[in-house]
Protein backbone atom coordinates (compact mmCIF):
# COMPACT_ATOMS: atom_id res chain seq x y z
CA UNK A 1 0.00 0.00 0.00
CA UNK A 2 1.15 3.74 -1.26
CA UNK A 3 2.63 6.11 2.21
CA UNK A 4 -0.67 8.27 3.70
CA UNK A 5 1.49 11.50 1.61
CA UNK A 6 1.18 9.73 -1.76
CA UNK A 7 -2.88 9.58 -1.47
CA UNK A 8 -2.67 12.94 0.37
CA UNK A 9 -1.42 14.73 -2.24
CA UNK A 10 -2.86 12.15 -4.99
CA UNK A 11 0.39 11.31 -5.85
CA UNK A 12 0.20 8.14 -8.45
CA UNK A 13 4.13 7.00 -6.51
CA UNK A 14 6.26 7.96 -4.02
CA UNK A 15 7.66 11.58 -5.92
CA UNK A 16 11.47 11.10 -4.66
CA UNK A 17 11.89 7.62 -4.49
CA UNK A 18 14.95 6.11 -6.81
CA UNK A 19 12.69 3.71 -8.48
CA UNK A 20 12.98 6.58 -11.87
CA UNK A 21 13.12 5.40 -15.00
CA UNK A 22 15.84 6.28 -17.38
CA UNK A 23 13.89 7.63 -20.05
CA UNK A 24 12.14 9.91 -16.85
CA UNK A 25 15.94 11.18 -15.64
CA UNK A 26 16.21 14.71 -15.10
CA UNK A 27 18.67 16.09 -17.25
CA UNK A 28 19.41 19.91 -17.13
CA UNK A 29 22.06 21.08 -19.99
CA UNK A 30 24.68 20.99 -17.75
CA UNK A 31 23.45 16.91 -16.97
CA UNK A 32 23.23 16.59 -20.62
CA UNK A 33 26.44 18.19 -21.65
CA UNK A 34 28.11 15.61 -19.27
CA UNK A 35 26.25 12.61 -20.58
CA UNK A 36 27.54 13.67 -24.22
CA UNK A 37 30.70 13.88 -23.12
CA UNK A 38 30.40 10.15 -21.78
CA UNK A 39 28.90 8.82 -24.91
CA UNK A 40 30.89 10.79 -27.21
CA UNK A 41 34.06 9.50 -25.68
CA UNK A 42 33.06 6.12 -25.70
CA UNK A 43 32.39 6.68 -29.54
CA UNK A 44 35.53 7.63 -29.86
CA UNK A 45 36.87 4.69 -28.18
CA UNK A 46 38.31 6.78 -25.27
CA UNK A 47 38.98 6.47 -21.13
CA UNK A 48 36.35 8.29 -19.02
CA UNK A 49 36.89 9.52 -15.52
CA UNK A 50 33.50 11.22 -13.27
CA UNK A 51 33.40 12.60 -10.18
CA UNK A 52 31.11 14.04 -8.10
CA UNK A 53 30.39 14.41 -4.27
CA UNK A 54 27.88 12.28 -2.80
CA UNK A 55 24.37 11.53 -4.65
CA UNK A 56 25.18 14.37 -6.63
CA UNK A 57 23.73 12.08 -9.57
CA UNK A 58 26.79 10.17 -11.08
CA UNK A 59 24.78 6.78 -11.29
CA UNK A 60 22.10 8.39 -13.01
CA UNK A 61 24.23 10.10 -15.37
CA UNK A 62 25.86 6.26 -16.17
CA UNK A 63 22.00 5.17 -16.55
CA UNK A 64 21.46 8.44 -18.90
CA UNK A 65 24.04 6.92 -21.00
CA UNK A 66 23.17 3.74 -21.08
CA UNK A 67 19.98 5.19 -22.51
CA UNK A 68 21.46 7.00 -24.79
CA UNK A 69 23.99 4.61 -26.24
CA UNK A 70 23.40 3.13 -29.63
CA UNK A 71 22.51 -0.84 -28.25
CA UNK A 72 24.48 -2.19 -31.47
CA UNK A 73 27.89 -1.74 -31.36
CA UNK A 74 28.66 -1.26 -27.80
CA UNK A 75 28.21 -3.72 -24.69
CA UNK A 76 28.42 -1.86 -20.92
CA UNK A 77 29.03 -3.53 -18.02
CA UNK A 78 28.25 -2.07 -14.74
CA UNK A 79 30.07 -3.14 -11.90
CA UNK A 80 30.42 -1.54 -8.45
CA UNK A 81 32.03 -3.56 -5.94
CA UNK A 82 35.24 -1.84 -6.24
CA UNK A 83 36.01 -3.09 -2.45
CA UNK A 84 38.30 -5.96 -4.02
CA UNK A 85 41.65 -7.24 -4.38
CA UNK A 86 42.86 -7.60 -7.82
CA UNK A 87 42.19 -11.17 -7.93
CA UNK A 88 38.46 -11.06 -6.73
CA UNK A 89 37.91 -7.83 -8.92
CA UNK A 90 39.18 -9.73 -12.21
CA UNK A 91 36.59 -12.84 -11.32
CA UNK A 92 33.78 -10.24 -10.60
CA UNK A 93 34.12 -8.51 -13.88
CA UNK A 94 34.22 -12.00 -15.71
CA UNK A 95 31.43 -12.99 -13.77
CA UNK A 96 29.65 -9.69 -15.37
CA UNK A 97 30.70 -10.19 -18.60
CA UNK A 98 29.02 -13.99 -18.68
CA UNK A 99 32.54 -15.72 -18.70
CA UNK A 100 33.95 -19.00 -16.35
CA UNK A 101 35.85 -17.02 -13.54
CA UNK A 102 39.23 -18.85 -13.60
CA UNK A 103 41.32 -19.86 -10.72
CA UNK A 104 44.35 -18.21 -10.82
CA UNK A 105 45.16 -14.20 -11.15
CA UNK A 106 46.60 -14.51 -14.34
CA UNK A 107 44.14 -16.55 -16.07
CA UNK A 108 41.42 -14.48 -15.18
CA UNK A 109 43.07 -11.29 -16.62
CA UNK A 110 43.91 -13.68 -19.60
CA UNK A 111 40.08 -14.11 -19.91
CA UNK A 112 39.07 -10.51 -19.62
CA UNK A 113 41.68 -9.45 -22.25
CA UNK A 114 40.70 -12.44 -24.71
CA UNK A 115 36.96 -11.62 -24.11
CA UNK A 116 37.97 -7.92 -25.21
CA UNK A 117 39.94 -8.58 -28.11
CA UNK A 118 36.88 -11.26 -29.52
CA UNK A 119 34.32 -8.14 -29.07
CA UNK A 120 37.09 -6.13 -31.37
CA UNK A 121 37.02 -9.16 -33.69
CA UNK A 122 33.04 -8.69 -33.68
CA UNK A 123 33.09 -4.43 -34.19
CA UNK A 124 31.87 -4.61 -30.41
CA UNK A 125 33.37 -1.99 -28.58
CA UNK A 126 32.83 -3.04 -24.91
CA UNK A 127 32.65 -0.61 -21.76
CA UNK A 128 32.95 -1.47 -18.21
CA UNK A 129 31.65 1.28 -16.28
CA UNK A 130 33.01 1.08 -12.56
CA UNK A 131 31.35 2.62 -10.21
CA UNK A 132 32.75 3.74 -6.73
CA UNK A 133 36.04 3.91 -8.56
CA UNK A 134 37.47 5.75 -5.26
CA UNK A 135 37.30 2.36 -3.27
CA UNK A 136 39.58 0.74 -5.86
CA UNK A 137 42.37 -1.08 -4.11
CA UNK A 138 45.56 0.12 -5.45
CA UNK A 139 46.41 -3.36 -6.78
CA UNK A 140 43.53 -3.32 -9.03
CA UNK A 141 44.07 0.27 -9.99
CA UNK A 142 48.55 -0.50 -10.69
CA UNK A 143 46.99 -2.78 -13.05
CA UNK A 144 44.09 -0.73 -15.05
CA UNK A 145 46.31 0.89 -17.49
CA UNK A 146 47.51 -3.26 -18.66
CA UNK A 147 43.96 -4.27 -18.90
CA UNK A 148 43.72 -1.23 -21.49
CA UNK A 149 46.87 -2.84 -23.44
CA UNK A 150 45.85 -3.95 -27.18
CA UNK A 151 48.29 -5.32 -29.98
CA UNK A 152 51.45 -3.45 -28.40
CA UNK A 153 48.81 -0.47 -27.08
CA UNK A 154 47.95 0.21 -30.67
CA UNK A 155 44.56 -0.62 -30.54
CA UNK A 156 41.64 1.00 -28.01
CA UNK A 157 39.29 -1.86 -27.65
CA UNK A 158 38.17 -0.84 -24.34
CA UNK A 159 36.83 1.89 -22.65
CA UNK A 160 36.80 2.49 -18.82
CA UNK A 161 34.72 4.74 -17.30
CA UNK A 162 36.07 5.34 -13.82
CA UNK A 163 33.15 7.19 -11.75
CA UNK A 164 33.93 7.71 -8.10
CA UNK A 165 33.81 10.59 -5.16
CA UNK A 166 36.21 13.36 -5.71
CA UNK A 167 38.85 11.97 -3.85
CA UNK A 168 39.12 9.73 -6.95
CA UNK A 169 41.38 12.20 -8.85
CA UNK A 170 43.23 13.15 -6.21
CA UNK A 171 44.24 9.53 -6.13
CA UNK A 172 44.46 9.08 -9.86
CA UNK A 173 47.10 12.52 -9.91
CA UNK A 174 49.50 10.93 -7.40
CA UNK A 175 52.48 9.81 -9.56
CA UNK A 176 51.85 5.82 -9.14
CA UNK A 177 48.48 6.22 -10.86
CA UNK A 178 49.86 8.31 -14.01
CA UNK A 179 50.33 5.83 -16.03
CA UNK A 180 46.53 4.72 -15.89
CA UNK A 181 45.64 8.92 -15.11
CA UNK A 182 47.29 9.53 -18.81
CA UNK A 183 45.39 7.29 -20.52
CA UNK A 184 42.20 9.02 -19.33
CA UNK A 185 41.41 11.56 -22.14
CA UNK A 186 37.94 12.99 -20.85
CA UNK A 187 38.05 14.43 -17.02
CA UNK A 188 34.29 15.23 -16.13
CA UNK A 189 32.87 16.31 -12.78
CA UNK A 190 29.38 16.91 -11.94
CA UNK A 191 29.50 20.58 -10.44
CA UNK A 192 27.30 22.32 -7.54
CA UNK A 193 23.75 22.95 -8.26
CA UNK A 194 21.80 26.55 -8.37
CA UNK A 195 18.37 27.49 -6.26
CA UNK A 196 16.67 26.58 -9.78
CA UNK A 197 17.91 23.94 -10.36
CA UNK A 198 16.89 22.20 -7.16
CA UNK A 199 13.50 23.79 -8.05
CA UNK A 200 13.24 22.21 -11.58
CA UNK A 201 14.12 19.03 -9.99
CA UNK A 202 11.52 19.15 -7.47
CA UNK A 203 9.03 19.87 -9.83
CA UNK A 204 9.94 17.86 -12.91
CA UNK A 205 10.21 14.86 -9.82
CA UNK A 206 6.72 16.07 -8.58
CA UNK A 207 4.86 16.08 -11.91
CA UNK A 208 6.22 12.23 -13.07
CA UNK A 209 4.39 11.19 -10.19
CA UNK A 210 1.26 13.04 -11.36
CA UNK A 211 1.17 16.33 -9.60
CA UNK A 212 -0.64 18.78 -11.34
CA UNK A 213 0.08 21.79 -9.14
CA UNK A 214 3.11 23.87 -7.20
CA UNK A 215 3.30 21.52 -4.07
CA UNK A 216 6.08 23.78 -2.51
CA UNK A 217 6.23 27.37 -2.09
CA UNK A 218 9.04 29.31 -3.72
CA UNK A 219 10.60 30.19 -0.32
CA UNK A 220 10.41 26.65 1.12
CA UNK A 221 12.13 25.20 -1.98
CA UNK A 222 15.21 27.80 -1.62
CA UNK A 223 15.39 26.37 2.21
CA UNK A 224 15.80 22.68 0.58
CA UNK A 225 18.23 23.64 -1.97
CA UNK A 226 20.34 25.47 0.82
CA UNK A 227 19.97 22.48 3.51
CA UNK A 228 20.73 20.10 0.25
CA UNK A 229 24.31 21.17 -0.39
CA UNK A 230 23.55 20.11 -4.17
CA UNK A 231 23.15 16.76 -3.28
CA UNK A 232 19.89 15.68 -5.06
CA UNK A 233 19.98 12.10 -2.70
CA UNK A 234 19.51 14.44 0.20
CA UNK A 235 16.84 16.18 -1.67
CA UNK A 236 14.76 13.24 -2.21
CA UNK A 237 15.11 12.36 1.28
CA UNK A 238 14.35 16.19 3.31
CA UNK A 239 11.45 16.70 0.02
CA UNK A 240 10.01 13.02 1.09
CA UNK A 241 9.94 14.22 5.10
CA UNK A 242 8.50 17.34 4.08
CA UNK A 243 5.51 16.17 1.93
CA UNK A 244 5.39 13.93 5.47
CA UNK A 245 5.36 16.45 8.15
CA UNK A 246 2.98 18.27 5.83
CA UNK A 247 0.38 15.44 4.73
CA UNK A 248 0.23 15.18 9.03
CA UNK A 249 -0.30 18.37 9.50
CA UNK A 250 -3.28 17.86 6.62
CA UNK A 251 -1.58 21.35 4.84
CA UNK A 252 -1.51 20.66 0.47
CA UNK A 253 1.29 23.23 -0.05
CA UNK A 254 4.62 22.39 1.56
CA UNK A 255 5.33 25.67 2.96
CA UNK A 256 8.54 27.65 4.66
CA UNK A 257 7.86 26.60 8.60
CA UNK A 258 7.11 23.04 7.34
CA UNK A 259 10.66 22.61 5.32
CA UNK A 260 12.26 24.55 8.47
CA UNK A 261 11.27 22.13 10.85
CA UNK A 262 12.25 19.19 8.57
CA UNK A 263 15.60 20.96 8.03
CA UNK A 264 16.39 22.26 11.42
CA UNK A 265 15.56 18.70 12.96
CA UNK A 266 16.84 15.82 11.24
CA UNK A 267 13.87 13.35 12.91
CA UNK A 268 10.61 14.46 11.80
CA UNK A 269 7.63 13.27 12.83
CA UNK A 270 7.69 14.34 16.58
CA UNK A 271 6.58 17.51 16.71
N1 LIG B 1 19.40 12.93 -13.38
C1 LIG B 1 18.61 12.53 -12.39
N2 LIG B 1 17.28 12.45 -12.58
C2 LIG B 1 16.47 12.06 -11.59
N3 LIG B 1 16.87 11.76 -10.37
C3 LIG B 1 18.18 11.81 -10.11
C4 LIG B 1 19.13 12.20 -11.10
N4 LIG B 1 20.36 12.18 -10.55
C5 LIG B 1 20.20 11.79 -9.27
N5 LIG B 1 18.90 11.58 -9.00
C6 LIG B 1 18.32 11.19 -7.71
O1 LIG B 1 19.31 11.30 -6.73
C7 LIG B 1 19.64 10.02 -6.19
C8 LIG B 1 21.14 9.91 -6.05
O2 LIG B 1 21.72 9.92 -7.34
P1 LIG B 1 22.95 8.97 -7.72
O3 LIG B 1 22.76 7.64 -7.08
O4 LIG B 1 23.11 9.03 -9.18
O5 LIG B 1 24.13 9.76 -6.99
P2 LIG B 1 25.68 9.42 -6.96
O6 LIG B 1 26.40 10.66 -7.36
O7 LIG B 1 25.93 8.20 -7.75
O8 LIG B 1 25.92 9.18 -5.41
P3 LIG B 1 27.04 8.27 -4.67
O9 LIG B 1 28.33 9.04 -4.73
O10 LIG B 1 26.57 8.17 -3.27
O11 LIG B 1 27.10 6.96 -5.38
C9 LIG B 1 19.03 9.01 -7.15
O12 LIG B 1 18.62 7.84 -6.47
C10 LIG B 1 17.85 9.74 -7.73
O13 LIG B 1 16.71 9.63 -6.91
MG1 LIG C 1 26.60 6.32 -7.23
Amino acid sequence: MSESFVRFFALSEAAFSKEIADSDLWLPPSKQEVVEEVCEAVQEHAQVLLVGEPGAGKTCVLRAVRHRLPQAGYRLTYCHNATLGRRDFYRQLCQALGLTPAATAAAVFYAVSNHVENLGRDRIHPVFLLDEAHLLHQDTLDHLHILLNYEWDSRALLSLVLVGLSDLQDRLELRKNRSLYSRIERRLSIGPMVVDDTAEYVQLRLRRAGADREIFTADALTALHEAAGSSLREIDRIATAALREAARRKKKLVERDVMARIVGDLTPGDG
